[in-house]
């Protein structure tokens, strides 16, 4: 890796205490915890215990879910009040599912693709039995959907168009100008399932005009559990009306009407009372990717998985990723013949990754990690395979 590129800013190491256990290279699947993650959640329950009746709606809980959702907003290149924040992704992409009526248009296709969560899989297969047809864009090598093939498959009869912008399983990066411009012609509406990007790529809401993105904060976020997001451009909210929904989502909250009325913009696709720990528990983690900044975290991480490409290139491994930076995230896979055990066997040298199946091991360098913790994993890497 070349250090003549490497960036001089400060990595925030003492602000995650776990970063002395070992190297941590999880970020596409638990970041690691911010110190004043604790002091924040101790704020909370102090604040909770002291309350006397409604006013922690008043004092902060109300507020909170919009100043996330803000913050958010910002990370995912959105406006403010473009973010409501959920439960969870698999939330979010439930909510915008129940916005449509498959079963009274012909236009009730959903394009999805094979290397997508399997959450989102679910969610569409029970959406089939209210009448969306759902068609799955598939891989051949399970790294890369080729763009032409989903282009192909976004035709007059889709109505949505739902998939990964960063995949989980290859770290395979779709080109979201080109879906949402092949989308716009025909009339669908694009949902990108950033969980995997944002933190670590750069995304562009409002210049691609995309029209949901869903994700959550515990991964490269640097957040606690159960604090998704769901972004709605802001021409499209107040035209849609969903069925997942809850008092939150009414437009006077306060005085318990009988019949629904949608609020006005973003809030339309809450729910119920909204996680308020889970909020809390993201606060540090924002601050810190936020004082770091997207542009320097996606240059580091843009610098450090081209020397990881190369490098397993090099040894003659398996890459499970695209080689292309343009056409990958923040991780890189690497294809191993018993990638539990070689899971275990890093672990035991303090290396910290994880695997899943078919494309082998998973290793996301994040702006915390050092260039020499980077270079010694892989060389202790080197040393696990050729000893097995
Ligand atoms: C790309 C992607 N989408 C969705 C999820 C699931 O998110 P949630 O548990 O918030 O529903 C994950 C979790 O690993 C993921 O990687």
């Amino acid at each position: 890796m070349s250090a003549a590129t490497s960036s001089i800013f400060n990595r925030r190491r003492e602000e995650f205490p776990t970063l002395t256990s070992g190297i941590h290279l999880l970020s596409h699947s638990l970041g690691p915890v911010p110190r004043k993650a604790r002091e924040a959640m101790i704020a909370y329950t102090d604040a909770w215990e002291h309350h006397t009746s409604e006013d922690a709606w008043a004092t902060s809980w109300w507020e909170l879910s919009e100043k996330v959702g803000d913050r958010l907003a910002a990370l995912l290149g959105g406006a403010r009040s473009s973010v409501q924040v959920q439960p969870n992704a698999s939330i979010a992409l439930s909510v915008v599912a129940s916005c449509f009526d498959f079963g009274a248009s012909k236009r009730n296709k959903v394009v999805t693709t094979a290397l997508d969560f399997p959450s989102m899989g679910y969610v569409w297969e029970a959406q089939q039995r209210l009448g969306a047809r759902v068609e799955v864009v598939p891989t051949d090598d399970g790294i890369v959907v080729p763009l032409e093939r989903i282009l192909e498959a976004i035709d007059e009869t889709a109505c949505l168009v739902a998939l990964s912008h960063t995949s989980y399983r290859s770290s395979y990066r779709v080109n979201a100008r080109a879906i949402v411009e092949r989308a716009r012609e025909v009339g669908a509406l694009v949902l990108l399932d950033t969980y995997q990007s944002a933190g670590v790529v750069e995304l562009k809401a409002a210049e691609w005009g995309v029209d949901f993105l869903i994700g959550g904060t515990i991964k490269w976020l640097c957040g606690g559990p159960a604090c998704g997001y769901l972004y709605v451009r802001p021409a499209l909210q107040n035209e849609l009306q969903p069925r997942l929904t809850g008092w939150v989502a009414h437009a006077e909250p306060f005085a318990f009407a009988r019949e629904m009325q949608y609020a006005r913009g973003v809030r339309r696709f809450a729910q119920g009372t909204p996680n308020i720990p889970g909020l809390h528990s993201c606060l540090a983690g924002l601050d810190i990717i936020e004082e770091v900044g997207l542009e320097t975290i996606a240059q580091e991480s843009r610098r450090r998985t081209a020397w990881m490409v190369e490098f397993a290139l090099e040894q003659g491994w398996r890459l499970s990723s695209p080689r292309e930076i343009e056409g990958r995230g923040g991780s890189v896979m690497i294809g191993v013949d018993d990638a539990p055990r070689m899971v275990a066997r890093l672990a035991e040298r303090k290396v910290f990754v994880d695997w899943r199946p078919q494309v082998g091991l998973r290793i996301s360098p994040h702006f915390f990690n050092t260039d020499e913790e980077v270079r010694e994993a892989m060389q202790i890497l080197k040393e696990v395979m050729s000893n097995e």
